[in-house]
């Protein structure tokens, strides 16, 4: 699933520069038995299998082997709310980020005493982890000085200022299309009146 995100685009670019690596633990190496089993039916009943502790907290010893002072993450639609103050955070962190995808059911409760912060993409809920970390990975790596190519407009770009603060719309050519025309002011060249729509279309 990683494959076509990570290999593509700026996220790839991070990669080709130095700026990110990825890799991945396949949890079913971990897994019990000669089945190498990762998960099991809930104690107390109920539909579904949930992720076991003890593959998982093996693999969780592996990838911190390769980076000891990385952070683990769990999504989870249980967790806080992901914003884009937490992207900014991690990116100016030196520390690595260690991911884990659990599949919905669900997972052991006991697990998330391995885990340093727990995060939710959205009030909706998906099959598993994947995307979420995908989210992330994208939000942070974009953020990494040297991955958008010398621009600074991320300063200016919605979120950036606060976790509420969109950016304001903006237009190119043609200056009409299908009767839908340009503002006229962003064409009058007076750059204060630009500047005071721009901050009153933008919202906050
Ligand atoms: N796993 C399933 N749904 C999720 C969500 N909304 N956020 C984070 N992890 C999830």
């Amino acid at each position: 699933m990683f494959e076509g995100v990570l290999g593509n685009s700026m996220l790839w670019k991070a990669v080709n520069r130095s700026i990110a690596e990825y890799s991945f633990i396949h949890l079913r190496e971990y897994g019990n038995g000669p089945r190498k089993q990762v998960d099991d039916t809930p104690y107390g009943g109920g539909d579904g299998m949930l992720l076991m502790v003890e593959p998982l907290v093996k693999a969780i010893a592996v990838a911190k082997a390769n980076d000891p002072t990385a952070t683990v993450f769990l999504p989870t639609p249980r967790g806080k709310v992901y914003k884009q103050s937490d992207a900014k955070r991690l990116a100016a962190s030196d520390n690595g980020i260690i991911i884990i995808c659990p599949r919905y059911e669900g997972y052991d409760e006991r697990i998330t005493q391995w885990i340093d912060e727990s995060f939710c993409i959205g009030n909706y809920v998906l099959t598993g982890g994947e995307l979420p970390a995908m989210i992330l990975i994208d939000s942070v790596v974009r953020l990494l000085p040297g991955v958008l190519g010398g621009e600074n407009s991320t300063e200016i770009e919605s979120f950036q200022q606060d976790d509420e603060t969109i950016e304001f719309p903006q237009y190119t050519r043609p200056e009409v299309f299908q009767d839908k025309a340009v503002p006229a002011v962003l064409l009058s060249g007076n750059h204060a009146q630009i500047e005071a729509w721009r901050k009153q279309n933008g919202r906050h």
